[in-house]
């Protein structure tokens, strides 16, 4: 459906798109995809991790996966003793922000995996970023057979009502707003 407002609008590859209520980050990846650059904003912290993870992750993949390697080392003696500290004191020391967040949006999900289905912390947590592995391998692979120049995203955390853009500096907006609660 992004994709086909896009088109829409006309905005073309080099244009700069603005989702000011980001979310997920549907807008930025159907952007990025298509050459086109895309301004993303959200007031939420999760909504902001999530989808710079979804959109910058395929730049740092072979740091992403020698991490995967020194975690499971790491944790193989703490394993049973510390919980999540081990995996937390791992993921801090992780000094790229992209590859940083990538393992904190793992983390969240195998926290939610097992507050809302009681599922096992660090299985679920070696199953997720399995997962979203292979996700960002299958996005790197698809980009370079087909030979795609990817969209700039740039991903902010900040309320839309206050917008610290510049005039003219946008070629298009989509987005999908909250809707109101009292
Ligand atoms: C309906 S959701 C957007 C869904 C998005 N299209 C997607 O693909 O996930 C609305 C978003 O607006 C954000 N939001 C609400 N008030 C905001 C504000 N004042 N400034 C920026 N973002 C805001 C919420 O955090 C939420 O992520």
């Amino acid at each position: 459906m992004i994709r086909a407002f896009l088109n829409i609008i006309e905005v073309k590859q080099g244009d700069t798109v603005l989702d000011p209520f980001i979310g997920s980050g549907t807008t930025a990846v159907e952007a990025q995809l298509l050459g086109i650059n895309c301004i993303g904003i959200d007031v939420s912290p999760l909504c902001v991790l999530q989808s710079k993870v979804k959109t910058e992750s395929i730049d740092v993949l072979p740091e992403i996966i020698k991490w995967k390697e020194k975690l499971l080392k790491r944790l193989n003696s703490f394993l049973f003793k510390f919980e999540g500290k081990a995996i937390d004191d791992t993921i801090d020391s992780i000094t790229d922000e992209k590859v940083r967040n990538f393992y904190k949006m793992a983390k969240l999900v195998a926290i939610s995996d097992k507050a809302r289905r009681g599922k096992d912390f660090h299985k679920s947590f070696f199953k997720n970023l399995e997962l979203m592995i292979s996700s960002v391998s299958d996005y790197s692979e698809i980009k370079e057979k087909l030979n795609l120049e990817l969209g700039k995203v740039n991903i902010r955390l900040g309320d839309s009502r206050s917008l610290p853009l510049d005039d003219e500096s946008i070629d298009g907006i989509i987005t999908s707003p909250p809707t109101q609660s009292h």
